[in-house]
């Protein structure tokens, strides 16, 4: 059985008391018995007291990018290292906004990858389609590509330590979340596609979570999909209630 995850993607939001507020409001809602696997992704710079406002939680944390470089003379990019030095276990790489606002491409993807994984970080890799290639039933193509390009050279072993998100770009920040049916028919194809070309254990146990306009309203339906395993979760995981509120509708 695949454990479902939820992760919040706060972007370029919360300043670190924000971030405290955020996450003392989440601890006292969320109780041991939760079986869902709750991941906060806090900007930067409230990485660390994230963590130790989280010492002793089952909550866990992750970042929002990291460098596709290991160490050195590097300005301005954060290493693998550095992450896992404040208490990280996972880490966003492919985000579409990192895609089109930073020119991130598969190759660069790839490189982040095999870092992130090298230094002992669990990636959760986002792929997705545009409006556009949707609208020319590009999709699958458009995901595959992205994901043989992203996950070239990977052994099976670290396929298991891989999250993927699917997060179609027209239904990020929107508002207009991708149907029930659609999300389930892409993650379907995901594991297709892995299936052919990993153990078909990877392809089966593999982690597909979903993300784009995910609210405490929608999410019932999108989580109940038997290929989608959890949700990646911008706008909503920037308030406790609503957040709290999709983690406990998956349970
Ligand atoms: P959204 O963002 O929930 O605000 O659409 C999702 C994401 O970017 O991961």
């Amino acid at each position: 059985m695949r454990k479902m995850l939820v992760a919040g993607n706060w972007k370029m939001n919360k300043t670190v008391p924000e971030s405290l507020e955020l996450i003392h409001a989440l601890m006292g809602k969320l109780n041991d018995s939760c079986p869902v696997e709750v991941v906060l992704i806090p900007p930067f710079t409230a990485l660390y007291p994230a963590a130790e406002a989280l010492r002793g939680s089952r909550i866990q944390l992750g970042a929002q990018n990291i460098s596709h470089l290991s160490k050195g003379a590097v300005t301005g990019e954060i290493s693998g290292t550095l992450l896992i030095s404040v208490g990280c276990r996972y880490v966003l790489v492919g985000h579409s906004e990192r895609r089109n606002l930073f020119q991130e491409d598969d190759a660069m993807i790839n490189q982040k990858l095999k870092t992130a994984l090298s230094e002992g970080l669990y990636p959760i890799l986002c792929v997705g389609e545009s409006w556009e290639e949707r609208e020319a039933g590009k999709t699958e193509n458009i995901i595959g590509h992205q994901l043989k390009a992203g996950l070239d050279g990977l052994t099976q072993m670290e396929m298991r330590k891989m999250t993927l998100a699917y997060e179609p770009v027209w239904a990020i920040g929107s508002g207009k979340n991708a149907q029930p049916e659609q999300v389930q028919e892409i993650h379907e194809a995901i594991r297709n596609n892995l299936s052919s070309q990993y153990e078909p254990a990877v392809a089966k146990d593999i982690r597909i979570v979903y993300g784009g306009s995910v609210t405490p309203e929608n999410c019932s339906n999108l989580m109940a999909q038997p290929d989608v395993d959890g949700a990646l979760v911008g706008g909503a995981s920037l308030d406790a209630d609503s957040f709290y509120a999709i983690i406990n509708a998956i349970k």
